[in-house]
């Protein structure tokens, strides 16, 4: 009996102590849970503050260019905006990556963006992208922003999707010029002459419809293939030219304005899309302003670039007679029909129509 109470009494004492420990327990625990929860908002907030996300931007270009100008608004307007969020590294001139490479980079992650030709983004299979290199397709460079800035433009980029990219935007350079060792005033000065160009089956057949021997190279190597003969000449708008200084290696420069060349301000999509909705909206509209301002600048860029050529005295700028330019339209224009099977004669038309009206 006495041994039962005993028991009891140690079962009843059991249990008085044990509802003030639970109560005990219970403010201790808060206590720990609610340490913890500041301990870890704290870890976060300094880690946000020291470990910024960051975008390596890569591209293949000089700084002093319009894309490289550009590049360099974005990472300063984008700093700005996400207060220290995000930090932006630019890697120019092929730094990391040459012009193939980094689009295959970008697919893998290993950077997070990229403003690459529009004519490169044909071996993605995005073929369409190649319309922006026929030649004498866009009359003037507004005439480009009407179809870039319209529902052409926002359709093309939604093609990259499939292959892991995002387009966010546009950027100009301009209409090209070409250069070689020998005066290019008529088609037939063309023949046989081994020109660079990018990976696009639309320059392909543009240089051939010249009767001139097209060879795709990366951007990074063309200064020196030009210097040691391996190619004779090239085209690129003036700031490119100017930049690599290729009229170092190049005696004559024709302003023939026969083709245009801009980008597309690519990221990886599944990176840009687990950004913090906050963080990637700031993006945004620090991209749209960078793209104003590199679609400002841009002309008066390949001005500047051009006059500098000439200034150099390296180099002779021809710019070709209306009949000279009606000669290279004619030589030219069968490019469009040829490669409409490729690129899609819908797409020609569409933005034939945009350009000049039904
Ligand atoms: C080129 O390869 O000639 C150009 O695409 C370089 C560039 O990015 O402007």
């Amino acid at each position: 009996m006495a041994r039962h109470s005993h028991t009891r009494v140690a079962v009843e004492q059991g249990k008085s102590m044990s509802v003030n420990s639970l109560k005990g327990a219970f403010f201790a625990r808060s206590a720990l849970f609610a340490s913890l929860a500041l301990g870890i908002f704290l870890l976060t907030e300094s880690v946000r503050a020291a470990d910024p996300v960051v975008i390596k931007f890569s591209h293949v270009v000089a700084p002093d260019t319009p894309k490289g100008k550009a590049a360099e608004k974005f990472k300063q307007l984008a700093e700005e905006r996400t207060k220290g969020a995000v930090k932006i590294e630019i890697y120019p001139n092929s730094q990391l990556y040459k012009d193939k490479e980094e689009l295959e980079t970008l697919q893998l992650g290993t950077v997070q963006m990229l403003a690459p030709s529009l004519s490169k983004f044909g071996p993605l299979g995005a073929k369409e992208f190649e319309v922006f290199d026929l030649p004498y397709i866009f009359p003037s460079q507004a005439a480009l922003r009407s179809v870039v800035d319209g529902p052409i433009g926002a359709r093309l980029l939604k093609k990259l999707e499939g292959s892991g990219i995002l387009g966010l935007a546009f950027w100009d350079n301009g209409f090209k010029v070409m250069s070689a060792n020998k005066p290019l005033h008529v088609p037939s000065d063309f023949k046989g002459l081994k020109m660079r160009i990018q990976s696009s089956k639309v320059l392909d057949a543009q240089m051939r419809a010249l009767s001139a021997l097209p060879q795709v190279m990366a951007f990074s190597e063309v200064y020196q293939a030009l210097q040691t003969g391996v190619v004779d000449g090239t085209e690129n708008p003036p700031s490119n030219l100017y930049t690599q200084k290729m009229h170092e290696v190049q005696k004559h420069v024709t302003v023939s304005e026969h083709g245009y060349l801009g980008y597309a301000v690519v990221v990886n999509k599944a990176f840009w899309e687990g950004l913090p909705a906050d963080v990637r909206s700031a993006l945004n509209a620090a991209m749209k302003e960078a793209t104003a301002y590199a679609n400002e600048i841009a002309e008066q860029e390949n001005i500047k670039a051009l006059d500098a050529v000439n200034a150099s005295g390296r180099t002779e700028i021809y710019v070709l007679t209306p009949a000279e330019r009606a000669a290279w339209r004619a030589a030219l224009l069968p490019v469009h029909q040829e490669m409409a099977g490729r690129i899609g004669a819908d797409l020609i038309e569409s933005i034939n129509t945009t350009v000049t009206g039904p």
